[in-house]
């Protein structure tokens, strides 16, 4: 599948797998109607190399085959990024679609199962600095994808760089992956602390990946958690479950595969398969004052405001 495919998938509607409802209601293969709210999740972690485009892309893919249609932003600027992950190349990135010459559609990477990827490319760092009309552009673009999309899923990257604090302020919902490693927790605390006392984040969603068993991630979680009532008022963690460690996810990417291809029922495999419904199954906060529109609009409200202050 080429990049130029990606107009035309989204403007199929995907078959929808028994008990999916649209988000805004309609009858499932019904076609899309405007206004429809897109859940967007950003996906970050306090450390590098915690598995996080892993995640993106295979609980994309779990939740693609419950019917939903997945939109994902790469804005990760570190290493390996998901095209990769996936054995895809990407001819064209937001860069592209900024500097005129390609919309928005035609950038659009078609994954498996129908996942569609956004690359950003270099593109990401100058988002939150676009010129009026590149605004106006992408907001409109964005609109008329959104009604294609259920969910959009942003591998922010790792750390406290604006662009992953911008991201997770305008998020609905922020998932903070965490291996029981020390400084991956110390990290992911650090990022929560940030986000919650300089721009009044409260909710957060802990999910652990690569831990040996349930026992250690949930006491990944309590140790989070400890320190999170002690220190930070208000903050509320919400435990999502675990990740096992499994060998099956470096032999995935090693072939450039997504796992729940390749290994489906493997340990890992079923454990994102069952994270996805349990997200599903999730009654979100905020869910109906999220639009995509209304993300962008809010990517570039916070970042007015001085981060590193
Ligand atoms: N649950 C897991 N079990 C075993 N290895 C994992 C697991 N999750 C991630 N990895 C490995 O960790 C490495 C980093 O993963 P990646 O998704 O690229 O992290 P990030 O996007 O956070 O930098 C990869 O080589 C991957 O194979
Ligand atoms: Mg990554």
């Amino acid at each position: 599948m080429d990049q130029a495919q990606g107009l035309r998938l989204i403007k199929q509607d995907r078959p929808a797998a028994p008990g999916y409802r649209t988000v805004n209601g309609a009858e499932p293969g019904g076609s899309p109607k405007p206004g429809r709210n897109p859940l967007v999740l950003a996906i970050s972690s306090g450390k590098g190399g915690v598995g996080k485009t892993n995640v993106v892309a295979n609980l994309g893919l779990a939740l693609a085959r419950q019917g939903k249609r997945i939109l994902v932003l790469d804005a990760d600027l570190g290493l390996a990024n998901i095209d990769i992950l996936l054995g895809l190349t990407p001819r064209f990135t937001l860069e592209h679609f900024l500097a005129g010459h390609k919309k928005l559609q035609d950038i659009l990477l078609p994954g498996p199962e129908g996942l569609l990827i956004l690359p950003a490319g270099s593109g990401v760092p100058e988002l939150v600095d676009l010129d009026e009309t590149q605004k106006i552009c992408l907001l409109n673009e964005m609109d008329q994808l959104s009604q294609h999309i259920d969910w959009l899923l942003i591998d922010t990257g790792a750390g406290i760089s604006t662009n992953v604090l911008y991201f997770n302020l305008a998020a609905q919902e922020s998932i903070i992956l965490v291996t029981p490693e020390p400084t991956s927790i110390t990290d992911a605390y650090a990022l929560i602390k940030i986000l919650a006392t300089r721009h009044q984040k409260k909710n957060f969603l802990i999910l652990i990946n690569a831990a040996a068993e349930e026992g250690e991630a949930k006491e990944v979680f309590r140790k989070i958690s400890l320190v999170a009532d002690r220190f930070l008022s208000s903050v509320s963690l919400d435990y999502l479950g675990f990740i096992p460690f499994d060998k099956h996810i470096p032999m995935a990417v090693k072939k450039q595969q997504a796992l729940l291809e390749l290994f489906p029922h493997s340990p890992a495999g079923k454990s994102f398969t069952d994270l996805s419904r349990l997200l599903t199954d999730r009654p979100f906060r905020n869910r109906n004052e999220g639009n995509v529109q209304f993300f962008w609009k809010q990517v570039w409200q916070v970042s007015n405001i001085n981060v590193s202050a």
